[in-house]
């Protein structure tokens, strides 16, 4: 059993002031906007979990299905590490393990994520789970650290759950040759994506019948308040999820329904909402097969492989950088 290494590059005390000071300016914008980051804290984790498992939430049964159905071929060209941007805390990492383990050819594992403690908990469960695995986490933001993550062996990059879709296109084209640069030719990028659909669907998915969803978005209110020290009273503000069909994105407001007046410290005013105005909390992008081929073919990748639900609901793409 060898020991998880961790490479930490995000200071966490670095980080809350760069992120705080984000939100700062994000939230004296016009219109006002917070980056998706700010749900998940523990509570707001746990919400996003069970966000999962609602039956209006298709995304995650239906990767995890696909995962299940083609894990083996998706590893079959000698994927030796894997590699996972953002969340390690998934069930679906392991369904990628499992079967390089079956292939024989499992040695690495590299998860990426902003959160220390996400990482070591999930190199510690997974060392567990397999004693010869090397764990060599990453303890960095993908804006800046993709250049860090280890090389060498034959590297699965898995980028899932659609969280691609949290990107704005303009924050795509930064992404994506950054990932580019930092794979080799011989790697392979596993991409995730929610694909277009009745906007009514895609609607529920993002505001079930239960409420779940309500209460993740008002926590982004919560963790504001804490982090920032801002006075938002999330009660006061109603969840809202639509379709924009020009943006091709789902998107989360929070919009109060009396006139609200709230002070963010370090800001030079308090921010005002009248009745109805509020903020945008994330954007869910939904894309086409196709879209996402001619995307990845700019940025430098061709797809290989796809595969598709029957109800062609969600797509993982598997595509290597052509220089
Ligand atoms: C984890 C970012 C892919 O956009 O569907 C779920 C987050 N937000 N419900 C998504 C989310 C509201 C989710 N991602």
């Amino acid at each position: 059993m060898t020991a998880p290494v961790i490479d930490v590059h995000l200071d966490a005390d670095d980080g809350q002031v760069r992120r705080a000071q984000r939100a700062r300016r994000t939230l004296a914008a016009d219109p006002p906007f917070v980056d998706p980051v700010w749900f998940y804290d523990e509570h707001g984790s746990r919400l996003f979990d069970a966000i999962t498992r609602l039956p209006e939430y298709y995304p995650t049964r239906t990767e995890r299905s696909l995962l299940e159905a083609h894990a083996d071929e998706i590893v079959a060209w000698g994927a030796d590490a894997l590699v996972e941007l953002g969340s390690g805390t998934s069930t679906k990492t392991t369904l990628l393990l499992d079967a390089m383990a079956r292939a024989g050819t499992l040695r690495r594992y590299i998860p990426f994520d902003v959160s220390e403690e996400t990482l070591r908990d999930a190199a510690h469960r997974l060392t567990d789970r397999y004693p010869s695995l090397a764990v060599h986490g990453v303890v960095g933001d993908f804006h800046q650290h993709l250049p860090t993550i280890p090389d060498g062996g034959s590297r699965l990059v898995a980028f899932l759950g659609s969280t691609i879709g949290n990107l704005a296109p303009s924050e795509r084209r930064r992404f994506l040759p950054d990932l580019d640069c930092a794979m080799e030719h011989h790697d392979r990028l596993l991409l995730g994506i929610d694909l277009e659909k009745d906007p009514d669907r895609l609607v529920a998915a993002y505001d079930d019948a239960s409420g779940v969803t309500a209460e993740f978005n008002r926590n982004a209110l919560r963790v504001l308040n804490r982090e920032l020290g801002a006075d938002f009273d999330p009660d006061a503000f109603d969840h809202v999820a639509l379709w924009d069909p020009h943006q091709r994105w789902i998107e989360m407001r929070l919009l109060a329904h009396t006139s609200q007046v709230v002070t963010v410290p370090g800001l030079s005013e308090p921010l005002r909402f009248g009745a109805g105005e509020g903020l945008r909390t994330e954007i869910s992008a939904k894309f086409t097969v196709d879209g996402m081929t001619k995307e990845l073919w700019t940025h430098g990748f061709v797809v290989d492989e796809v595969f598709v639900d029957a109800a062609q609901d969600f797509a993982l793409l598997l595509a290597h950088p052509y220089c």
